[in-house]
Order: structure tokens, then sequence, then C-alpha cells
């Protein structure tokens, strides 16, 4: 392989949609020179205005000066050109939707056009690293660095290694994501939907299951999840905040992979076919009165209504695979879900408050009612020793 370039002076990052102009926007805050490429001039004119936005947030709450928001905004220059926007990049961070088919596509079309000593990364949510990588002829240059939403605020990164990633390339990139001042937290296995996206995406299909056979109401899970779990939002308010289309594709893409991982709800699929793709639509599980930042109003007492342990369960369990397969250990998994999904303390101090036993007769008892995919992982009932 070229030589690896130990010091990552500019990035591209490809694609302006939610993901790719707040990973442009805390790269050129740590100092990178930023090209962010898109197909239309229009989606890189919204994705700078969100990024004055957010800038102008973090001055108004004097993280950041106003001197220094300028400095930032002028880090990032926007290109509809791709030839253009690869002139000697270090770095491409591709975040363009999560469509295999596309993703390959734009991989063929960066190996012709990126410079020799270019590393690609993709911020793929699901999508295998190793398959993406073998479109190109630089496989051991090829990496997964997961940013979450919003990249700005949430502090972890997944790095995931694909099969022929050289072993230098996931040094510096645990090294670029510590320069963002980010927490990295290393994937040991190219699994479908990674650490946080395998338990994160199927609780959105088991809480659409709770509102089917539990009769709860939607802000009362919601609540529930935020004031028992120690959730920042309800499930359904994050789907909504991630985007439907997202939640839709990561699911379909994990469960094409392993079916194991997700018992899918229809709901998902009919609010993104009906284009109610949450926040920024308007419309998802709830209403909002624009696309901009909104919050869904939970309260406690609504949370009092609703017992969240098959929900936890589903994570919980989920996380314990992950452990059984050697993908992760419960001290990574702790972190990864506290920084990655704003939990007040990690999944397993969480779940240990509820009881793993409790927790174990609950997924016994909906693996009775409702099917194998509720069997506690073999971690799991260790725990309960
Ligand atoms: N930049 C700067 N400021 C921002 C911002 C941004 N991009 N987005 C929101 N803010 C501001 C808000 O406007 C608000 O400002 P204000 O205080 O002036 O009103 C402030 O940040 C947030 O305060 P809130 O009281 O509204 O909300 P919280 O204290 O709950 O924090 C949050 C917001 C950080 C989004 C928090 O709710 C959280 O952590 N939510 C969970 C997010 C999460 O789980 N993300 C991961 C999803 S999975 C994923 O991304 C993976 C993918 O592959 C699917």
């Amino acid at each position: 392989m070229g030589v690896l370039p130990m010091n990552i002076k500019k990035i591209t990052v490809l694609g302006s949609g939610v993901m790719g102009h707040g990973i442009a926007q805390v790269s050129a805050m740590s100092g990178y020179e930023v090209a962010l490429c898109d197909i239309d001039q229009r989606f890189l004119d919204k994705a700078m205005e969100k990024i004055a936005w957010s800038l102008n947030k973090l001055v108004e709450k004097n993280k950041i000066s106003g001197e220094e928001s300028k400095k930032i905004l002028g880090r990032i220059k926007t290109y509809v050109d791709l030839k253009e926007s690869l002139i000697d990049t270090d770095l491409v961070i591709e975040a363009v939707p999560e469509d295999m088919n596309l993703k390959k596509k734009v991989y063929a079309d960066l190996d012709k056009l990126a410079p020799a000593k270019t590393v690609f990364a993709s911020n793929t949510s699901t999508l295998p690293i190793t398959e993406l990588s073998m479109v190109t002829t630089r496989s051991d240059k090829f990496i997964g660095i997961h940013f979450f939403n919003p990249p700005q605020l949430m502090p972890l990164v997944e790095v995931i290694p694909g099969a022929q990633t050289e072993k230098e390339l996931v040094d510096i990139t645990m090294r670029y994501v510590k320069s963002l001042g980010k927490e990295p937290v290393l994937c040991n296995k190219d699994v479908a939907g990674f650490i946080v996206n395998r338990i994160f995406i199927p609780l959105v299909h088991e809480a659409a299951w709770s509102l089917e056979r539990e009769h709860a109401k939607m802000t009362e899970i919601d609540a529930a999840v935020k004031f028992k779990i120690g959730f920042p939002m309800g499930i359904f308010e994050l789907a909504d905040y991630t985007g439907i289309d997202v939640v839709h594709k990561a699911s379909y893409e994990m469960h094409l992979r392993d079916k194991k991982v997700i018992n899918l709800h229809p709901m998902i699929e009919k609010l993104f076919k009906e284009g109610n793709l949450g926040q920024k639509s308007g419309k998802g599980f709830y209403e909002y009165k624009s696309d901009a930042y909104e919050r869904v109003n939970l309260t406690p007492e609504e949370a009092e209504r609703y017992n969240p342990l098959r929900l936890l369960g589903v994570a919980v369990n989920n996380a314990c695979w992950l452990i059984t397969n050697g993908v992760s250990n419960k001290e990574d998994i702790n972190r990864a879900t506290k920084f990655g999904l704003g939990l007040k303390e990690g999944l397993f101090p969480i779940a240990e408050r509820f009881g793993f036993a409790n927790i174990v007769d609950e997924l016994k008892k909906a693996a009775k009612n409702y099917g194998s995919f509720y069997e506690p992982d073999e971690t799991l009932l260790k725990l309960t020793h």
C-alpha cells in the first residue's frame, strides 16, 4: 500500500445532509481544511445555513467566540464537482444516503479520482465496511468512521476496521477522532449495526410493538424511556429526530444481513413510504411545527403509566450478543451508549438497577408469546448468576 497520510490536513466530506454537514463542521472546528461536496448547490447552501446556525448556538453559549466562528466557516469550502473537491485531500469521509448500490458507485468514482495518498472512510450506519472497501483498489486504506446525530454535540465516534484495513490506519483514525475532542470506540467486528445501532434501531421497532401489544400511548412509552431508563429523548422522539428514512434504511440493511438482530414492525416502513420522515418533514411518529430542532413534551407523570422493562431487555440482549460474539465488551458498550445515545449511565449499570434476573424473566415471557427473537443471550444469562 502507498504511504498513509500520517498528518491529516485536508478532509473531503461527501454528502451534506444531517451527518455530512455536522462532520464537516466538527472537522473545521478542530482546524482541518474541509471540502464539502454534494450533487446540488442547493443542498450545500442549506448545509452551510445549518452550520452557521449551529456555530451561532455555540457562540451564544460562549463555547466559541464570534471570531472563531468566522474562521471555522472560512475553513469549509463547498463543491458540486467531485474531482475538484478531492484535490490534495488526505481523508474522504463519505456520508451519502444509506444505499449499498449508491455507495458502491460513489467509491468506484472516488477510487479513480482521488489522489493515491487519500484514505477512504465511510460514515455508514450499518453497511459492511469490508464489502464497501472491495469496490476500491485500496481496501487497506478504507475504514468505518461512524458519527452520531448531531455530530456537533454527540461525543461518540465508532471506528470500524474492515477485514483488509491496515493496522496503522486504525491508529491514525483514532488520533483523528481524538483530535476532534470526541470519544472513539473501536468496533472489533464489522457486524450489521456495529455497536450502537445494533442496540438503538431494534428498539424503535420494539417500541412500535409495545404500542400494539401493551396498548400504551406513544408519549407514555417515550416518557418512561426518558425518565425511567435515562435516555435524553423518548425512542419515538429519537427516531423522528434521527429521521424515519435513516431508521428504515438501517433496519432494512441490518435485517437483510442478520434476521436475529431486529423484529421488524411494519409501522416504520409505512411511515417511510408515506413520506413521514420525522422532524425533517414535519411529521413522523409525532407532528412538528417545521423542520427545525424541536422537542416533544414528555412528563414524569406519564412515565409512571408504563414499565419499560421489555424495551430495556431487548437493548441489553443485543448488547450481550455483541459481547458473546467478540464485537465489543461491557466497558466499551457502556461508553458507547453514554456518548452515542446520551444515556445518563452506561447501559449495563442501568440494567443492573432494573435487575438482570427481572430482565431475563421478561425476555423469556416475550419469547414464549412472540418467538425466539426474545430468547436471552448466553452472556445475559451468565449475568444473572
Ligand atoms: N449544534 C449546536 N447546538 C445544537 C444543535 C447543533 N447541531 N442541535 C441542538 N442544539 C442546541 C439546541 O438548540 C438547544 O439549545 P438551547 O439551549 O439554546 O435551546 C441545546 O442544543 C440542547 O438543549 P435541549 O434542552 O433541547 O436538549 P438536550 O439537553 O436533551 O440535548 C441532545 C440535545 C444532545 C440532542 C440530546 O437530547 C441527546 O443526546 N439526544 C440523543 C441523541 C442521540 O441518541 N443520537 C444518536 C442517534 S443514533 C445515530 O445517530 C446513529 C445513526 O447511524 C442512525
